[in-house]
């Protein structure tokens, strides 16, 4: 049997500062606090479909330096399939991510081990790529790797999940095979070319035009505006559950996971991303990425 989920991508060890604010341009801030926790757009999406019960693979690499176990560390206790993550020499991917007081946060990622995840990696996990339900995909990794890995699970009949995070110019032939596509606001302006006006239908515009490059379908993520989607010329929305907020590190990928996971027990799109959206409100009410994700029996928001 294969795997419900393949997540290719990246794996962070997040230095995470926490500061009142954050320093302007030339100036220093002192910070309140400093802990390294696992991060990395990949291995958070992984994490978060595995914490919901969903059988997952991740192929990707980590470096030769202790942030590799790190990183590794809440792959492994969520049961994530970490055959296909290699270990090469140099450095883990490191995100520095600076938290201000609002739960808001900026990161600085340095790609790392990330940099080594070739499509000859890919071509290494054929069978698990091609054996999944899901093929889960961001950009955080070669976006060659992204392009050849989205090509075979669509070839394979493998659902794509192209999460296009961060913000990357994809290339069409590429989001031609997304289904669905996962964007926030940002990410869609640079796909699309152009900034977007604020509020859901402007971003119900934003993805519809998206459909219009050849998604199969859309989702449009808006924080604390919720979510709109489109598929098959039909448009739907979902609000954000309202939370108080501690951190939005990986919130985004708290969705992602969550949507692929859905999506690989069978349920339609417009329902994942409901389901994503409490999942998502769940990570925002504690600190880190990953170990902020709630787990199959935790009750949701
Ligand atoms: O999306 C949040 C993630 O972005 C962090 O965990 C960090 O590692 C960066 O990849």
């Amino acid at each position: 049997m294969g795997h419900d989920v393949v997540v290719v991508g990246s794996v962070n060890a997040d230095l995470v500062l926490q500061v009142d604010r954050r320093p302007l341009p030339g100036e220093t801030v002192l910070g309140q606090d400093a802990v390294t926790l696992p991060g990395g757009k990949g291995a958070n999406q992984a994490v978060a479909a595995a914490r919901l019960g969903a059988s997952v693979a991740m192929v990707g690499a980590v470096g030769t330096d202790a942030h590799a176990a790190v990183a590794l560390d809440l792959l492994t206790s969520a049961g994530v399939d970490l055959t296909h993550v290699r270990t090469v020499d140099g450095p883990t991917g490191l995100a520095v991510v600076t938290l201000a007081g609002d739960g808001e946060n900026s990161i600085v990622v340095v790609p790392g081990a990330n940099a080594a995840v070739t499509p000859a990696s890919v071509d290494a996990a054929d069978a698990v790529l091609t054996g999944a339900r899901v093929c889960v995909l961001q950009a955080e990794i070669p976006l060659g790797t992204v392009a050849h890995a989205a090509r075979l699970a669509h070839d394979a009949g493998v659902r794509v999940l192209l999460n296009v995070a961060p913000a990357t110019a994809l290339r069409d032939d590429v989001v031609r095979l997304a289904d669905p596509l996962v964007v926030n606001e940002h990410e869609a302006a640079l796909l699309l070319g152009h900034p977007l006006d604020a509020g859901v239908e402007a971003a119900q515009g934003a993805a519809a035009e998206l459909a219009g490059r050849g998604a199969a379908s859309v989702v449009v993520t808006l924080g604390a505006s919720g979510v709109v989607g489109h598929e098959h010329g039909a448009a739907w929305s979902w609000p954000a559950v309202p939370v108080e907020v501690r951190d939005t590190t990986g919130a985004g990928d708290a969705f992602v996971g969550a949507l692929a996971a859905a999506l690989a027990a069978g349920d339609p799109l417009r329902d994942a991303a409901r389901f994503a959206t409490r999942v998502a409100a769940a990570s925002v009410t504690r600190l880190g990425a990953q170990p902020s994700y709630p787990w199959a029996t935790d009750p949701l928001p």
